[in-house]
């Protein structure tokens, strides 16, 4: 599994946090930013991860900002992307049982890090469930087309 990760200013504590989770994992990940205090724009970060997990150059997305919320927004504005704002363990699961989702966003100001690293391991390890729950995300995809 290929993941590709960014954040803004405001999510740039976490974003460590968790970019060293996945080496801990020994997963494969590209990190494409920011790596800096300054004030950046989210979706100058979010967008750019969304296209490439869309295009299938990654398998899966992570954002991080202040929120979460504005980077879900702007990737979910994607084709093709399924973006969960998520800051509790049990979303983290059913975002990829029922909504085969490929991007998860968290806030770096409303959760710590510790609970940040159980939601990636949890939502990169759940399988998607289908059946029911591929028609309902069909339907998205139907109406994306
Ligand atoms: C930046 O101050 C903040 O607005 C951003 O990180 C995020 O929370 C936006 O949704």
């Amino acid at each position: 599994m290929k993941i590709a990760i960014a954040s803004d200013h405001g999510g740039t504590n976490i974003k460590n946090e968790i970019v060293a989770l996945l080496k801990e994992l020994k997963l494969d990940f590209e990190d494409f930013g920011c790596n800096c205090e300054t004030s950046v724009d989210y979706p100058d970060y979010a967008l750019p991860v969304a296209k490439k997990v869309a295009a299938g150059e990654f398998d899966r997305g992570i954002l991080i900002c202040g929120t979460g919320i504005g980077m879900s927004i702007a990737a979910n504005k994607v084709k093709g992307i399924r973006c969960a704002l998520v800051h509790d363990t049990f979303s983290a699961r059913a975002t990829r049982e029922h909504n085969d989702t490929n991007m998860l966003s968290m806030g770096e100001r409303v959760i710590g890090a510790g609970l940040a690293r159980d939601i990636v391991k949890i939502w990169l390890a759940t399988e998607f469930e289908g059946g029911r729950h591929a028609n309902r995300v069909g339907k998205i995809t139907n109406y994306e087309c």
